[in-house]
């Protein structure tokens, strides 16, 4: 019994599954696509909102440094999901690995889990894409009433409380929107989603371009100020947890291996979509902070649109950046959006192709070849939970979640190279044991860094995950199933 719940699937029976006789996909994705929506999918709330905050209360400055040390965490787990990704050209990400690996009942728990980093990962940035979107109308002088654009509950540290407001509408009609271009297909979402990565990046390099002029470097010393005393408030600490909060901003360049049953050549384009979109990512970001924190002191940064702070401060020779600028970060959130989405829809999709979900979930439509159902039903989800719930409560159960699928995943190419030592691979994560080891090691310290509520959420999450294994998946996985062919 206890065997049994660790049964894997072989690489012949994942093959099988990519094979064009039973993939009901369209393989529409090239390694630039594929980069592309890496980038569409990281490039977001992280860097619009969250670096500011960042900077304001744990780094200073030195929250260019957190992004390094952020980036290297990712940077481990990038060339874990890499290699699996190369092997393994099935949809499903680290759910489809672990299932390869660590056997069915761990796929289920990273499948699970995954739920947390695509689902309530596309909830949180619509909350931002509202805060954007709000800001901008009000720029125009439409004020939406608060009642309509505000979440309708907030936790702190005294517990819930209602807020007064009905729903954040604007939120929820954004995944609504997505959903819907989902639905209708692939490569129409994959177009959309190059124009808008191309609208987003060339923002970022205008704000570089014309901000680094306005640069005052006496905002740059410190460099790293001073710890006042309590843990994570400046100083080496403050970096420390500065990489934590802004670990949110590299999320999704793992959702590029959800689409590997959508890739022409998925054995050496997955690698090239996953690291190039975190190392473009990686660079762009230290170059927004840089620049950031050189036209405003960081002291001031404690805001929801920080680069629109510092073209105000830039004075009026940028006013006109202030406008684009907004319209691109809507933009651009949007994208994220739509491939968090994707994500989560690929991995139901899988894991109902595998027996571990209702049937339901893994019907393709007969004219849009999208799996509708699932990309239905997560995107009903997503709105509510972006209707209901406020950024930051969203955002820390985001990372936690994530955080695990990477620590799982890097172990599991320490045992993936015990089991299947010789299978054919595309890419060859460097330096095994010692990359997985310390990619595990670094996520897991992340992990540690996020508050207790935090883990209570995740606990709770995993418990009801148990509840629909043990009821249904375990008796209806395709898996056993299979075996005894
Ligand atoms: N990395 C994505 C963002 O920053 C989730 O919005």
């Amino acid at each position: 019994m206890v065997k049994k719940l660790f049964i894997r699937k072989s690489l012949d029976q994942l093959n099988e599954q990519a094979d064009s006789k039973h993939n009901e996909l369209k393989r529409h994705l090239g390694p630039v696509n594929l980069t592309m929506l890496g980038i569409g999918c990281v490039i977001g709330a992280g860097i619009f909102v969250l670096t500011g905050t960042a900077a304001a209360l744990h780094a200073g400055p030195a929250i260019a440094l957190s992004f390094i040390i952020s980036a290297f965490g990712c940077l481990l787990a990038g060339l874990c999901y890499a290699e699996f990704a190369s092997m393994i050209p099935v949809s499903g990400s680290a759910y489809t690995y672990g299932y390869a690996t660590m056997g069915e009942f761990i796929a289920w728990i990273i499948g699970w889990d995954l739920i947390l980093e695509y689902l309530f990962g596309s909830a949180t940035v619509a909350v931002g894409w509202s805060g954007y979107v709000t800001s901008l109308l009000a720029d125009f002088g439409l004020r939406l009433p608060e009642t309509i654009c505000q979440s309708p509950f907030i936790y702190d540290a005294h517990g819930w409380h209602a807020t007064g407001a009905v729903l954040n509408f604007p939120a929820a009609f954004i995944v609504a929107l997505m959903t819907t271009l989902l639905v209708v297909g692939i490569k129409e979402s994959a177009k959309f989603n190059n124009i808008i990565v191309m609208i987003k990046v060339v923002i970022i390099l205008l704000f570089i371009g014309f901000g680094i002029s306005y640069i005052d470097t006496h905002n740059w010393t410190p460099f790293i100020p001073q710890n006042t005393g309590t843990f994570g408030e400046f100083g080496w600490s403050g970096l420390l947890t500065g990489a934590g909060v802004v670990f949110f901003a590299y999320i999704g360049f793992d959702a590029v291996s959800t689409t590997s049953q959508e890739a022409i050549n998925p054995k050496r384009d997955m690698p090239i979509g996953i690291l190039a979109s975190l190392i473009v990512c990686t660079i762009l970001y230290i170059a927004v902070s840089l620049t950031l924190t050189g036209i405003v002191n960081y002291k001031e940064l404690n805001v929801p649109a920080p680069m629109a702070l510092a073209i105000d401060t830039a004075g009026p020779g940028l006013a006109w950046l202030r406008p684009v600028l907004k319209l691109g970060a809507i933009a651009g959130l949007s994208s994220v959006v739509l491939v968090l989405l994707l994500g989560q829809s690929r991995v139901f999709f899988t894991m109902a192709s595998d027996g571990l979900l209702w049937k339901s979930f893994a019907k393709v439509h007969p004219k849009f070849k999208t799996p509708y159902i699932t990309s239905i039903v997560t995107g009903c989800f997503a709105a509510l939970f972006a209707g209901l719930f406020p950024i930051g409560l969203l955002g820390e159960l985001v990372s936690i979640g994530t955080l695990l699928a990477f620590v799982i995943v890097c172990i599991g190419i320490i045992i993936l190279r015990k089991t299947e030592p010789d299978a054919p691979r595309g890419f060859k994560t460097p330096w095994v044991p010692v990359v997985p080891i310390l990619g595990a090691i670094v996520c897991f310290a992340e992990m540690a860094s996020l508050p207790k509520d935090t883990w209570i959420r995740l606990f709770a999450w995993m418990a009801i995950g148990f509840v629909i294994y043990f009821t249904y998946s375990r008796k209806h996985s395709k898996t056993r199933q299979y075996r005894e062919r």
